[in-house]
């Protein structure tokens, strides 16, 4: 008998054909303009395989039924909602689709987006026996083809679609969710270098020094994208074009000096006090690079960066080394 992992990837596979060949139908026609007024091309729109949710919440379950799909099996495969009262129906309608796929290719789960400003923007299939979102990155099946030295790691499904199509196929995004440490062990296994390119807003730059430590763990080094003045890549791109965010890419900052640059802004700099108190923080932050090369290569950049000379820093982090030892035996 067929296993219940290889029996819902069969299914998502008739799901995401069945959205495809809905975007294709006259019904599909405003979906199908949505995605070309956000400026896919028909290639990139096929590459991916997005597809069309219709407006009727029953289609999708009533095409599985007549193939004979069992409901217990269509429940499991998170492609429909169970309500007691209703019965079961379509999880997904009237919602650009984005088929998400495994490394290997194969379609694992779905978002849907809504064409316009409704909530909630991004539906995303819930987890299950083959849906893991903290092991999974969308686009890395093709990522992992790109012969690039580093993964450009974004926030969004349209992130990744907009950069692959601008050439940066070596692109991809979390599902929805914020980066895990099985996701850095899973990017390791492809690189040992990103560029963090999550949006300019707070949640973004929040993500990014979540992301950064973590990488770290797996033996990732991050760079983080200036994006600004534009909110995420697919903007970006739009408005300036893929040579400009190039140019953005060879420019992204290293990410202990995006730290410390964050770390700046909650210290008053204009008092003395307030100085010494970030200098210090700065240091701590210094000890804990334990080879010494490494540590003096970024105590010269941060006194250059903050205009404080390299050796009183230097006797900052020193002392602060030694208080971490332990001389009381
Ligand atoms: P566009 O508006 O289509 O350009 O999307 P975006 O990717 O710029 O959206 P945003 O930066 O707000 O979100 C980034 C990612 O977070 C999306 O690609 C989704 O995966 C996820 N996301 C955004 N909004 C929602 C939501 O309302 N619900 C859920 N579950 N996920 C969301
Ligand atoms: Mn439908
Ligand atoms: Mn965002
Ligand atoms: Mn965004
Ligand atoms: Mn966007």
């Amino acid at each position: 008998e067929q296993s219940l992992r290889s029996r819902i990837l069969e299914l998502n596979k008739m799901a995401a054909k069945y959205f495809y060949y809905q975007l294709r139908q006259e019904g599909g026609a405003h979906a199908m303009r949505y995605l070309k007024d956000r400026q896919l091309s028909d290639e990139t729109i096929h590459h991916f395989g997005l597809g069309y949710a219709n407006k009727y919440s029953d289609d999708l379950y009533r095409y599985l039924k007549g193939k004979n799909i069992p409901d217990e099996l269509l429940a499991q495969s998170g492609l429909m909602q169970v309500d007691e009262k209703r019965g079961m129906y379509d999880k997904f309608w009237n919602r650009v689709i984005f088929p998400i796929m495994d490394v290997n290719g194969r379609v694992i789960g779905f978002g849907g987006r809504v064409m316009g400003d409704g909530k909630p923007k991004y539906l995303n299939s819930p987890e299950t026996v083959v849906f893991d979102k903290s092991r999974n990155l969308y686009g890395l099946n093709f990522a992992r083809t790109a012969r690039k030295k580093q993964l450009l790691v974004c926030e969004g499904y349209m992130d990744v679609i907009s950069l692959h199509q601008a050439g940066f196929i070596n692109s991809v995004a979390s599902l929805g969710t914020a980066l895990t440490s099985q996701h850095a062990s899973l990017i390791r296994r492809y690189t040992d270098e990103v560029i963090l390119t999550y949006d300019s807003d707070e949640a973004g730059v929040r993500a990014a020094l979540r992301a950064i430590p973590l990488l770290a763990e797996a033996g990732v080094t991050a760079r983080v994208l200036n994006m600004r003045p534009y909110k995420d890549p697919d903007e970006f791109i739009k408005a300036l074009g893929a040579e400009e965010f190039q140019k953005r890419i060879d420019d992204a900052q290293n990410s202990f000096l995006f730290e410390t640059d964050i770390l700046q802004q909650s210290y008053d700099m204009s008092d003395p006090s307030g100085k010494t108190a970030f200098y210090e923080a700065v240091a701590k932050k210094l000890v804990g690079f334990e080879q010494e090369l490494e540590r003096e290569n970024y105590l010269e950049a941060v006194a250059r960066r903050y205009g404080v000379s390299a050796d009183s820093l230097r006797k900052m982090v020193n002392s602060i080394a030694l208080k971490g030892m332990n001389f009381s035996r």
